[in-house]
C-alpha cells in the first residue's frame, strides 16, 4: 500500500520519523508529502519521500492508496479529502475542525466511493478513544461523556497551578514544548475542546449537535490568583467538557474550566494529558487516558487508523449508512458554579443574592472582590443575574462550574 500525506510538519514528521518502519513491515511506504515549500530545512534530510507543492501530486497521484491528512487548514483540506475520495483513497486525519465541521458530509462522500475516513488523532491525541466509541461501546448503553480533551488549556492550568507561572508564562512553555501552537486561540476559548465534544458526541450517540447549542467558556481569563483562591477552597481547575444525555433527542453539554475536589481522579491528570471517562448502565465507569497533544502521541493514532486500514485491506465497514439524529435540544446542565467578581458595596452582597432567589455558600469578600458559591443553577440564569446585581459587564465575572465527583 502507498501513503500519501498532505503536510509534514509537528505530526506529520513524527508519523514518518517514528512509524515508518512499522508500515514497511506491513508492506506500506510513505511516498510523497503535500508542503508549502520544499527548501524548506524541515523537509531536508528525507531520502525516501518525495516532496511537492502541488496537493493534486498527492491526492489524484494513481500509485497512491491511502491519504494522510495533517496539515490543518479546514477548507483547503475538504476540498483536497473529497478529491482524494473521488480518486478511490482512503483518508486518515488529524483534523479535528475539519471532522467536526464536514465530517458528516465527508463521510457520505467516502461511503459513495466506497473508501473509509479515519480520524483516531482528531481527538485525544495517542488516546485510543474514537475506535472504541464506535466499535466497542454501545452508544445507547452510554450516558456520560466527561473528560479533559485539549492538552493545551490543560498543560497551561497545570502550570500555573504548579509552578505559579502566570498566563503568558504558562502560554510560551506550552509552545516551547509543542504543546501549544503560535495560534492558540481556539485552544484557550474552549473551541477546539468543543469541537471534539461534538465529534465524541455524534461518534457515540449518531447525533449532529450545533456549535452554538453549546455553552463554552475558554481559560483566558484565569488568573494565578483565582487559582490559588481555588486551591484554598480545595479543589483545582481542570478544563473538562461534559455531555450528557437526557433522552433520545435532549442533552446537556458544557465546555468549561470546572473546580474540581484535589483529590478526584481529574486533578491528578496534568499537563498535557487528556482523559475521557464513559459512563453507562453497563458499562459503569470505563476510562481512556494519555498524552492528548504533541507530534509523537498524535502520530501514534494516525499509525493506529493507517495499521487498521492495511489490516481490513479494503472498505471493511460502512459507517455512512449509520442514521445521524438531529437533536431537539442541548442545553447546559445545572451545577454548584463558583462565582468571582468585583462589586464595591460588599456588604450588601448576600441580601442581592437572596433577592434574586440564588441560593449560595462560601460567600468571600475581600476587598471588594467577592467569591461565592451559586448552588443548583445553570451559567447562563447565575450570569444574567449577577450582571443585574454588580452591573458589571460579561468580562469582569468568572463563573466555573464544580464537578463532585
Ligand atoms: N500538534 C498536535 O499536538 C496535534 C494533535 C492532534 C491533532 N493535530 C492536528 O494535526 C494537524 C497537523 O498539526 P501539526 O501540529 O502537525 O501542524 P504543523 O506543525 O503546523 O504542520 C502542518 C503542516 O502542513 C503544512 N501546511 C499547512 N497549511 C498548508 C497549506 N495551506 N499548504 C501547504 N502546506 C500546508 C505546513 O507547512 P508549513 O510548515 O510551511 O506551514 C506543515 O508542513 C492539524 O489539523 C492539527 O489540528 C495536531
Amino acid at each position: 500500500m502507498k501513503i500519501g500525506m498532505l503536510g509534514f510538519g509537528t505530526v506529520g514528521r513524527a508519523v514518518y520519523e517514528n512509524y515508518s518502519g512499522s508500515l514497511s513491515d506491513l508492506n506500506a511506504m510513505i511516498e510523497i508529502a503535500f508542503v508549502r515549500s520544499k527548501n524548506d530545512s524541515r523537509v531536508q534530510g528525507f531520502p525516501d519521500v518525495a516532496f511537492t507543492t502541488d496537493p493534486m501530486n498527492v491526492v489524484s497521484n494513481r500509485q497512491l492508496d491511502i491519504i494522510v491528512d495533517v496539515m490543518g487548514n479546514t477548507e483547503l483540506a475538504k476540498k483536497l479529502v473529497e478529491e482524494a475520495f473521488k480518486n478511490k483513497k482512503h483518508v486518515v486525519t488529524a483534523n479535528k475542525e475539519l471532522v467536526e465541521k464536514y465530517g458528516l458530509a465527508l463521510q457520505k462522500v467516502a461511503a459513495e466511493y466506497d473508501v473509509l475516513f479515519l480520524y483516531e488523532a482528531s481527538v485525544g491525541g495517542g488516546v485510543p478513544i474514537i475506535r472504541n466509541l464506535k466499535q466497542h461501546l454501545i452508544g445507547k448503553d452510554v450516558s456520560t461523556i466527561v473528560g479533559i480533551i485539549n492538552g493545551t488549556s490543560n498543560y497551561v492550568l497545570s502550570l500555573m497551578t504548579r509552578a505559579n507561572f502566570n498566563f503568558a508564562e504558562a502560554i510560551s512553555m506550552a509552545q516551547l514544548k509543542g504543546f501549544a501552537e503560535k495560534a492558540y486561540d481556539n485552544d484557550i476559548n474552549g473551541y477546539d475542546a468543543r469541537s471534539k465534544l461534538i465529534i465524541l458526541a455524534r461518534t457515540m450517540w449518531r447525533i449532529e449537535v450545533l456549535r452554538s447549542d453549546i455553552c463554552t467558556i475558554g481559560i483566558s481569563n484565569v488568573s494565578k490568583n483565582l487559582i490559588n483562591d481555588i486551591r484554598r477552597r480545595g479543589y483545582a481547575l481542570k478544563p473538562l467538557v461534559l455531555a450528557k444525555k437526557r433522552d433520545e433527542l435532549n442533552y446537556s453539554m458544557i465546555v468549561a474550566p470546572f473546580l474540581i475536589p484535589l483529590d478526584s481522579d481529574f486533578s491528578r491528570v496534568n499537563d498535557e494529558y487528556n482523559v475521557v471517562k464513559i459512563l453507562g448502565n453497563q458499562i459503569q465507569e470505563m476510562t481512556f487516558s494519555g498524552p492528548g497533544a504533541g507530534g509523537p502521541a498524535t502520530a501514534v493514532s494516525v499509525f493506529s487508523d493507517l495499521s487498521y486500514l492495511l489490516s481490513i485491506n479494503k472498505c471493511g465497514i460502512n459507517t455512512s449508512n449509520d442514521k445521524i439524529i438531529k437533536v431537539e435540544s442541548v442545553d447546559s446542565p445545572e451545577f454548584n458554579i463558583f462565582a468571582e467578581f468585583y462589586y464595591d458595596n460588599t456588604d450588601c452582597v448576600s441580601e442581592l443574592l437572596t433577592k434574586s432567589d440564588m441560593r449560595f455558600s462560601d460567600l468571600q469578600n475581600i476587598k471588594g472582590t467577592v467569591s461565592v458559591v451559586l448552588k443548583n443553577i445553570r451559567i447562563k440564569p447565575a450570569e444574567e443575574k449577577l450582571k443585574r446585581i454588580a452591573g458589571i459587564n460579561n468580562s469582569s465575572i468568572v463563573l466555573y462550574p464544580i464537578l463532585e465527583e
